[in-house]
């Protein structure tokens, strides 16, 4: 049977620590310190604001996420040179198994859409950059409705938008809290486990599919 699947972005398609390179002038050997607490602050921003319904875009707690990170690591950068680090974030590459295993899914029969917090015209552009767009029916993004995931009202759009029926719908993500979340809301769920060490929330809401990538993903569907 036919699904509609919606895909994560940071972290699921491409790696958002990729920009540790180029914070290696900045911050040498902490660069991937710093990109992790970068990513990881913007994230906590986004739910914060969430919460407060104090939405500002995506892009927004990117940059707000870095002043932090600056301020934590006793830093200073021009404000051009925070735009020239803010731009890169259009340019982070897919990771290796992206581009194929959408590809087999695609030819699957599958819908494709790339389902981001970040605002549409900024995931388009980078899905461009990377390569993806080709391989995607469309992007979506939680800025239609001015919060972000985890609000259950975020899944229900990526359905609504699609015009599928929920059994029909996937959420696919290598973030624990985004699979949780959609998982919570009615959507099958896929988690790509990116990484072997890492720790999926024990909240007793399990995935329905783990995987290590998305050629894995396209395998284990096609086996249901
Ligand atoms: C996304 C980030 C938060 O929604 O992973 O694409």
């Amino acid at each position: 049977m036919n699904k509609v699947i919606g895909f994560d972005v940071y972290g699921t398609l491409v790696d958002p620590l990729e920009m540790g390179q180029h914070l290696q002038q900045l911050i040498g050997d902490k660069a991937l310190e710093f990109a992790q607490l970068w990513h990881d602050k913007k994230v906590e921003y986004a739910f914060r604001r969430g919460l407060m319904q104090q939405y500002a875009d995506f892009a927004v707690c990117t940059q707000q996420a870095l002043q932090y990170c600056l301020t934590v690591y006793n830093l200073t950068l021009t404000a051009s040179a925070q735009q020239q680090l803010l731009a890169k974030f259009s340019q982070l590459s897919a990771f290796g198994d992206v581009i194929v295993g959408l590809a087999l899914l695609r030819n699957q029969g599958h819908t494709l859409v790339a389902f981001s917090n970040g605002p549409e015209i900024a995931v388009r552009n980078l899905m461009h950059n990377a390569g993806v767009l080709p391989q995607l029916h469309d992007v979506i993004s939680v800025d239609d409705l001015q919060t972000f995931k985890p609000n259950p009202a975020v899944y229900h759009y990526l359905i609504n938008r699609t015009q599928t029926d929920p059994t029909h719908c996937w959420m696919v993500s290598s973030n624990p809290w985004d699979v949780i979340g959609a998982k919570a809301a009615g959507l099958n769920t896929a988690w790509i486990q990116r990484d072997s060490k890492k720790v999926f929330d024990p909240w007793g809401i399990e995935p329905d599919l783990t995987v290590s990538n998305l050629i894995e993903l396209s395998e284990q569907l096609e086996a249901r």
